[in-house]
């Protein structure tokens, strides 16, 4: 997405008109009448890609909504905006950077590049293998059991959420660490023992100050724990795209990893920032979730819009928000596995498209980036679907189920997986078809959008491919709204206020600071 492939001249779209107009008329009609007139909607409104089966019949589209958001989607130049991702060119103009993310999975970038990723790479896996082999002890000698990962945002998130779905008994015990709140970090290292346990400080920029300040405290545990001040740079493995700020901080070369500056944090789980997703499920199963994003990435890359998955899931999501006016979009995957899914969504979607400020100059006229929330169901149903099915605000869902549990040897009259897809396919349902009564407190009024996204069991390849799925589905939204997607100055103005306040309350003047914080801050002190 070059600056200047969104042209403002084009923004008086016809599409945008006639997209519109379809909003106003599908309105007027209902979901439990179309599901009902068109049987066939589960078969023309589906896509597959790679393992990722989505079926959209329950979204408030049709052939003629998808037929113009298409359009709308190639007249923004999204052809070119995608050859230019995966070309390795400036598509985050503001940062004057490149999105590396698909070459660090083998898709898209140059040979240099490439050969870059793969040497990182097997510098990753021998870290790893030394660590699991005990070749890396720890300050008395003892094998590392354990590796405390400290990081927050894209240098969180991700690998979080991967350990998360794919650990099972018995592997390498990986924790994370994000919040600067000390109740974090001291809680993971409840009942760890210094002698055996290794940090990882995950930090593109390493200067994040949460991510030091923690990496201190853990340091000053690990000397609390008996470990000699010069002993201390051998449990510190960096993962950074900084090095040199890394080697300032104490973290000695053999036991860093690096990653580049075209990599965005919150696509960087695919680089080194996901050793600790190599540690603690394997290797090979690192590899599987890279095959399955690359799988994605390749499918986005060739196939034409109206089979692209991705740019599907991208474009209703901006059919739901800036045409139909829905201002939030929950995520709800029938997976404990997946629970961290929405917070890790949250922060692609949320810090790449969250913006106002169009490519072109000015402001973007439509709407951007929903709100996304979630958490994984059934919970969810015994909490906020109260408001999902009859709240006064209309909330799009996707809907996550796998076919399979990852559950070891269900046995036969264990009927709690069919139990959850039952709940998951009737939600969706429900919230579709409504029903209808006489009495306001039992009417489901329905018409109420979801999309459901069916994969056939919840292993590394799946896992990838969904990622994958939501980050070019973000990509493609982005296009569409004229927006850089990859940039997130957003973040910065509090950035900059908390450096002052910690100041203020450290008994500085807090010159320059309103006094309402003045006030809240003589409070707190
Ligand atoms: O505050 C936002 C942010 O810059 C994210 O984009 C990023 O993922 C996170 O902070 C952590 O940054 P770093 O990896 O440089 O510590």
């Amino acid at each position: 997405m070059t600056a200047s492939s969104h042209d403002p001249e084009k923004t008086a779209l016809p599409e945008i008109e006639s997209l519109q107009a379809h909003a106003a008329r599908l309105q007027t009609l209902a979901l439990r009448d179309l599901l009902r007139d068109d049987p066939t909607r589960s078969t023309t409104l589906s896509l597959d890609a790679g393992p990722i089966h989505a079926d959209f019949a329950r979204q408030c589209i049709d052939t003629a909504v998808l037929h113009d958001l298409e359009a709308w989607a190639l007249r923004c130049g999204f052809e070119t905006s995608r050859n230019d991702l995966f070309a390795g060119r400036i598509v985050n103009p503001t940062e004057k950077r490149p999105a590396l993310h698909t070459a660090l999975r083998g898709v898209g970038g140059d040979t240099q590049l490439a050969q870059a990723v793969a040497l990182e790479r097997r510098r990753m896996a021998e870290l790893a293998g030394r660590i699991r082999s005990g070749a890396l002890p720890g300050f008395r000698g003892m094998p590392i059991t354990t590796l405390v990962c400290i990081g927050i945002g894209g240098s969180d998130l991700g690998p979080r959420l991967v350990c998360d779905a794919l650990t099972s008994e018995g592997d390498f015990d990986v924790r994370f660490v994000a919040n600067v709140d000390p109740d974090d970090l001291e809680r993971e290292l409840r009942g760890l023992n210094a002698a055996t346990t290794a940090f990882a400080v995950i930090s593109k920029t390493f200067t994040t100050r949460e991510t030091l300040a923690n990496a201190a405290a853990a340091r000053a545990w690990l000397l609390a724990g008996g470990c000699p001040e010069a002993a201390l740079a051998g449990q510190f493995i960096g993962i950074t795209a900084a090095p040199e700020a890394a080697r300032r901080w104490g973290i000695s070369d053999s036991l860093m990893l690096t990653f580049w500056e075209g990599v965005g944090g919150r696509y960087s789980l695919w680089s080194s920032v996901g050793f600790g997703v190599a540690l603690a499920c394997g290797v090979e199963a690192f590899d599987a979730l890279l095959d399955g994003a690359a799988l994605i990435d390749r499918h986005f890359r060739d196939a034409p819009l109206s089979d692209n998955l991705p740019a599907r899931i991208g474009l209703i999501s901006v059919w739901n928000r800036s045409f139909l006016g829905l201002p939030s979009q929950a995520v709800v995957p029938y997976a404990e596995r997946l629970r961290l899914l929405p917070a890790w969504l949250q922060q692609l979607v949320m810090e790449s498209n969250g913006k106002s400020a169009a490519l072109a100059g000015g402001t973007v006229a439509l709407k951007t980036s929903p709100v996304i929330w979630g958490t994984s169901g059934t919970n969810a149903q015994h909490s906020y679907f109260q408001q999902l099915h009859q709240g006064p605000d209309i909330v799009p869902v996707d809907f996550i189920v796998a076919r399979g549990s990852r559950a070891e040897a269900l046995g036969a009259d264990d009927d709690r997986h069919r139990i959850l897809v039952a709940n998951c396919l009737a939600q969706s349902a429900a919230l579709a078809i409504g029903k209808t009564s006489d009495d306001p407190h039992r009417l489901f009024p329905g018409n109420r959008p979801s999309s459901m996204l069916v994969i056939a069991q919840l292993d590394a390849r799946a896992l990838g491919a969904l990622l994958a799925c939501y980050e070019h589905a973000t990509f493609t939204a982005a296009v569409v709204l004229g927006i850089n997607p990859f940039d997130q100055f957003g973040v910065e103005l509090g950035k900059v206020l908390a450096g002052e306040v910690e100041a203020l309350l450290a008994g500085g003047a807090g010159e320059g600071l309103d006094a309402t914080t003045h006030a809240l801050a003589k409070r707190l002190r």
